[in-house]
Formats: structure tokens, sequence, C-alpha cells
């Protein structure tokens, strides 16, 4: 399963680049917001520092709105690719956008037939959002399992992005489902590494050493 980072930090993203692991790079408007950067500057500096996709969403919720941001957004790098949401109009600038050549990530995918839509209409990603499925006390997962199972039924090439993981065990559950790609925030990432019987192990290991050789 490819690893995507859920951030606009360029900070968290450099780290995670470090490790040998990231395979992208998602972002979104409240991310963005949060770091209170311009959009398109930080969507640069991400992209060189990670050559695999970059998920750059619109703000616009109009089609005419969307292609031009969407169109000014692929100017950015090769890497970046187009975030749009699962909307009707989403979903007719994701044709418009992919037949130009242009990748994109369909958003906000609530239900497995946004997902299939988004398929049909050329989407290079599509992202099903667990956590904020399980908030409400939908099973998030089920989306994925549903999600796998109709991309497998129809050979459809688009991509399953598992989104809004919010603890290593969605990470775990997603690549049993054959989720495509997870994307994570950082400190899920960190987690995904601990192990409590790593730590006491490795403190044994140094302790003995010590103990015989000084
Ligand atoms: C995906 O691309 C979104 O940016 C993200 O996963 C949303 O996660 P949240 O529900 O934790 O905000």
């Amino acid at each position: 399963m490819e690893l995507y980072i859920d951030t606009a930090s360029l900070d968290e993203i450099k780290q995670a680049h470090d490790l040998g692991v990231l395979d992208g790079v998602t972002t979104n408007p409240s991310l963005i917001a949060k770091e209170g950067v311009d959009y398109t500057k930080r969507l640069a500096e991400i992209c060189e520092v990670v050559s695999g996709p970059v998920s750059a969403e619109v703000i616009a919720v109009d089609y005419d709105g969307m292609i031009r941001e969407g169109r000014d957004r692929a100017k950015i790098a090769e890497n970046i690719v187009v975030k749009l949401p699962s909307t009707l109009a989403g979903l007719r600038a994701c044709k418009t956008l992919s037949d130009e050549g242009t990748r994109t990530n369909l958003t906000l995918c609530f239900q497995p037939l946004q997902a299939m839509l988004v398929a049909k209409a050329g989407a290079f990603l599509v992202s099903p959002f667990i956590g904020r499925l399980d908030d409400i006390a939908q099973d998030g997962m089920t989306l994925i399992q549903e999600i796998r199972q109709i991309y497998d039924n129809f050979g459809y090439p688009t991509k399953l992005l598992a989104a809004s993981i919010r603890h290593p065990m969605h990470v775990v559950q997603c690549a049993l489902a054959g989720a495509d790609v997870a994307t994570v925030p950082f400190d899920v990432i960190k987690k995904m590494l601990n192990h409590p019987l790593t730590d006491s192990g490795l403190e044994k290991f140094v302790a003995d050493y010590k103990k015989a050789f000084g």
C-alpha cells in the first residue's frame, strides 16, 4: 500500500520524506488555513521535496471556478493532482480536467456510488473519508471494502485513497481491505512504528551489552 502524508506542514513533509516511506501528499483548504500560508507558494514548496502525487484542492464549488483553479494548480508542477469535491460540478470538472491530461483526486467521498461515478469520469484517485464516518457512528471501513469490491468487479483503474485516518488501526484495516493508498497525518505515521516490546527489548539489549563490556 502506498503511503501519503495528510498535511500542509513543510516541516512534517520533510521529516516523513527523510524516513523513506513517503509516496505522496494530500492537502486541503483547512490544512492550509491552519498553516496560514499562501496555497500556491506552499504547493510549489511541497513539490520541490516530494516527486510523487501532491493533491491540491480547489476552493471553488462551481464548475467554471473549479476548472479555472484546477488549471492554475496543475501549472505549479507536474506531480500536482487537482482535488475536487465529489459533487455534480466536481464530477463534470473531473471529466474535463482528466480529458486534458490532468490527474484528479475526488474528495469528500462518503458513499460507494460517489466512488463509482468518479471512476467513470476518469478520476485518478478517490478519497473516501473513514474517520468522519466513524465520528457519526457509521462504519468508515465498510465504505473502503465496498469501493474495493466495486472497483475490482469492473476493473476501474481509479486508485482507492483511504482518507480521514485517525489512528494506526485504521491503517492496518485499510491495508487488509486492499486500499491502494492511505493518507495519514504525521503523528499517526510516527505511531505506526510504536511497540512497547520494541522499546523494552532495545533497552535490554543495550543494558546487557553495557553490563558485559562497559
Ligand atoms: C484527505 O485528503 C483529507 O485531507 C483528510 O484526510 C481529511 O481528514 P480529517 O477528517 O481528519 O479532516
